[in-house]
């Protein structure tokens, strides 16, 4: 263990979690607790606030702990979070007023229709870089305020905070202190113009979400205020905050243009660095902040959101009963040379990019008298492998340079047929760091440089090494076959739940 120590919180949908990073970048602590799920409607997806601070404290605790350390010891805390999530709270009491409305819940389908029959889809792409969607922060916050007309009342009197799951964070660790969020969080609202970096008052019009509700927006490397002393002892600053994603590829050392990551969670998230140009790709793909963006300038994502990714292997071992535990998925795909010829489109909420079509439902194709479970395992990590693949296609039409390599991270990084298989549809070596905390060491990072911890990015990147680099090994005609095979499948599903 080498002082000094950093704390990161990563709050994720599903646990929140806190771990103590040294000088070295190694992992010295760390706590985890599970966040419930609530499901009020079809479709509807909701957190409790205070079980989103509560679960953070403990895990606090638990690798405090783990690492023999007390609160004070920590020289600066850094913040990452699940994106989009709307949470809402009194600003005189601090007290939530409904359940945190979570990036999947899909209730607010209809009012992005409503925008878009109003012919604003373009002007919302251009100014946010994001596509209309339920996925976004904005509608939901919309939805909150038209169904409580004296929340919205109060909103505009500046007596209601209103912010993603990072400001009610900072808020909560200074005591009330400080009602700041970062620019890579506000860049996933729908209401932040991510080529001026600062609230959009047209968007804010259009969305209903009075300017008085909101925080104010920092680059990810500030001082958001210091932890309460009344609660903790000691004054701790904050010195870093990004979204989870922006976060990943930070610690996957994504700091200039030409580095892409793939996280692969309950859904797929693949970024590359876009440099400093503001340029909203045309392919269904988006365009937020890095976490590099300061006071010196901005600095771009593209990125390609995927929603179902581990949650296919996680329905075919809860519901299908295919395997007992996730890690099964593995040697029952490898125990197959292929699928058989079948494709799995796991469209279970719609897909986002590149079709962003909340009407799409999964599909399976191509089967035959002959198809086993293990056929299906196989066709599960292929459909997680070119789903991904295809949008390093797309993306690639974006970027001044193709995506070189692909550095990857998330709890199915491990599964080594899953990276080969990802590394052979991409047609790019996959590489997988040492470390796939990167999230949390993306917020370690971030905090780090602020605080002085380290002096430079390339002292930061330097922290960066890979354990396994998987080499493509398809030829080139087959890539491409695969790759359009799995276009026409997708196809299929598209529109099917429309009414
Ligand atoms: O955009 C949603 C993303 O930030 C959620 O990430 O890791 O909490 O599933 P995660």
């Amino acid at each position: 263990m080498t002082p000094p120590y950093i704390l990161a919180i990563d709050q994720g949908t599903t646990s929140s979690r806190a771990l103590i990073v040294d000088r070295t970048g190694a992992i010295v602590g760390l706590g985890q607790q599970p966040l419930t799920q609530y499901y009020p409607q079809p479709g509807w997806v909701e957190h409790d606030p205070e079980e989103i601070w509560t679960t953070t404290l403990d895990a606090i605790g638990v690798a405090l702990a783990q690492a023999g350390l007390a609160f004070g010891d920590l020289a600066c805390i850094g913040l990452t979070n699940q994106r989009e999530t709307a949470v809402v709270w009194e600003r005189a009491t601090g007290a939530p007023v409904h359940r945190a409305i979570v990036w999947q819940d899909r209730r607010t389908a209809g009012i992005c229709e409503d925008v878009r029959s109003a012919g604003e889809e373009e002007r919302v792409r251009q100014a946010t870089g994001l596509t209309l969607d339920p996925y976004f922060t904005g509608t939901k916050l919309t939805w909150l305020f038209r169904h409580d007309p004296e929340l919205h009342r109060q909103a505009r009197l500046g007596e209601i905070c209103a912010g993603t799951v990072d400001a009610w964070l900072i808020w909560k660790l200074t005591g009330g202190a400080s009602f700041l969020t970062d620019f890579t969080n506000a860049s996933r609202t729908l209401l932040f113009n991510v080529k001026r970096g600062r609230w959009d008052d047209g968007l804010l019009d259009l969305f209903e979400v009075p300017r008085a509700a909101l925080p104010a927006a920092a680059p990810s490397q500030s001082r958001f205020g210091f932890t309460s002393e009344e609660q903790f002892g000691s004054r701790v600053p904050i010195t870093g905050a990004a979204g989870d994603q922006q976060a990943a590829l930070f610690g996957q050392g994504g700091f200039a243009p030409g580095v892409a990551k793939n996280t692969y969670g309950t859904g797929c998230f693949l970024l590359s660095n876009a440099g400093r140009k503001a340029a909203v790709p045309e392919t269904g793909l988006l365009l937020s902040l890095g976490a590099g963006a300061g006071p010196q300038g901005p600095e771009y994502v593209i990125e390609g959101s995927v929603f179902v990714a581990g949650a296919l292997v996680q329905w075919m071992r809860d519901e299908l009963g295919l395997i007992a535990q996730s890690a099964d998925i593995e040697p029952l795909a490898a125990s197959v040379p292929d699928t058989a010829g079948v494709v799995i489109v796991p469209a279970f909420t719609g897909l986002g990019a590149p079709d962003w079509d909340p009407h799409a439902r999964g599909a399976i194709l191509g089967l035959t008298r002959g198809v086993t479970k293990a056929h299906l395992a196989r066709a599960a990590l292929e459909a997680i492998a070119l789903s991904s693949a295809e949008l390093i296609e797309v993306m690639n039409e974006s970027l001044p340079e193709p995506i070189r390599e692909l550095r990857v991270d998330g709890g199915a990084a491990v599964n080594d047929l899953l990276m080969q298989l990802q590394a052979d549809f991409a047609g790019i070596p996959v590489l997988r760091p040492q470390s796939t905390e990167t999230t949390a060491l993306g917020a370690a990072y971030l905090a780090g440089l602020t605080a002085g911890i380290w002096s430079s990015i390339d002292e930061v990147a330097e922290l960066w090494r890979p354990e396994r680099v998987f080499e493509p090994r398809l030829g080139s005609a087959e890539r491409h076959r695969r790759l359009r095979e799995w276009r026409r499948a997708v196809e299929r599903t598209l529109g099917w739940a429309a009414s």
